[in-house]
């Protein structure tokens, strides 16, 4: 049985096939809209969200199947005490398959262990979330073309920001990508990535701490949201929220090219003036989840439509 916690569970074929069969979808919704007839996934949502949930219940919807499960701690029995492995092993007898958001980083993982069912890491506190990461690698298919051969800007926190750090790590294994880390020094991304991502693969990056420096280099500006959950301390939240924020001054030197992402939720990291942009493709990208979901879920069941 698969499960799909971290990014890489995934091989660089797996990840292709992935992206083929979202894009046969994207083509030939009618041909799967039954796919998934009398199976159930289980959405368990520890923490808050919005797309996440709303595209793995939607792209569930959209196969035929049924949906099943809770959006918030605080409405299952994890107020009684009960361990996330108890609740798995007892959502399994229920569901075929499992959706998982935690705020602890591991959660997942150690749902997997004990499941009789596939487990999907839907974010794990400021770790990995690897259907973002699916999401994003579809939409750079889409509006590049292919997923080798650019320069990503990578903006914002880059500490917390686990959209980022499994994007890293997937796009890693592709050839001849360079990553620009855009940061303050305060939210850097962790050491873990730059040793074992970066120098292990020998992989180009560089760390600057302002967009303008780097804006005319630019294919892909991927913009996140400073992760006001994981600050220990309100006032620095407050001091770093709005250290970056794109707007149509800020891409004075851009590629008429360039792609402009954000996994959202935005907060104030891109300028809505921004929105009827045609590089801007987050909303694109929402929906490009779904897809991608629909077609994770049709892998890891096994179903072959
Ligand atoms: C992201 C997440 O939950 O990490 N949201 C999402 O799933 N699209 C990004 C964020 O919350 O900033």
């Amino acid at each position: 049985m698969k499960h799909l916690i971290d990014p890489t569970d995934l091989s660089v074929k797996e990840i292709d096939n992935i992206i083929n069969l979202a894009l046969n979808i994207i083509d030939n919704p009618d041909k799967y809209s039954e796919a998934c007839k009398r199976k159930k996934l289980a959405t368990l949502f520890f923490e808050p969200s919005t797309r996440t949930r709303l595209s793995f219940e939607a792209a569930m919807i959209e196969l035929g199947g049924n949906v099943l499960g809770f959006s918030s701690a605080d409405s299952s029995s994890a107020t009684k005490g009960e361990s996330v492995g108890d609740t798995v092993q007892v959502v399994g007898c229920y569901a075929d398959i499992i959706a998982m958001r935690h705020p602890k980083e591991g959660a997942p993982m150690l749902a997997s262990m004990v499941s009789p069912v596939p487990i999907i890491n839907a974010g794990d506190g400021g770790h990995n979330h690897p259907t973002q990461t699916l999401t994003d690698l579809l939409t750079i298919k889409r509006e590049k073309g292919n997923l080798s051969g650019f320069t990503i800007g990578l903006c914002g926190d880059l500490k917390f920001g686990r959209t980022v750090h499994s994007l890293i790590k997937a796009l890693s294994r592709y050839e001849n990508i360079k990553f620009i880390l855009i940061s303050p020094k305060e939210l850097k991304v962790p050491d873990y990535i730059i040793t074992e991502v970066f120098e292990k693969n020998n992989i180009e990056y560089r760390e600057v701490t302002t967009m303008e420096e780097v804006m005319s280099e630019l294919d892909i500006i991927y913009m996140t949201r400073v992760q006001k959950e994981r600050f220990f301390n309100e006032a620095d939240y407050v001091r770093l929220k709005d250290t970056y924020i794109l707007d149509k001054s800020k891409l004075k030197d851009a590629k008429d090219t360039l792609s402009i992402m954000h996994p959202l939720p935005r907060v104030n990291e891109i300028s809505t003036e921004l929105d009827s942009d045609p590089r801007a493709c987050y909303f694109r990208q929402a929906l490009n989840g779904k897809y991608v979901r629909m077609a994770l879920i049709l892998t890891l069941l096994g179903v072959n439509v």
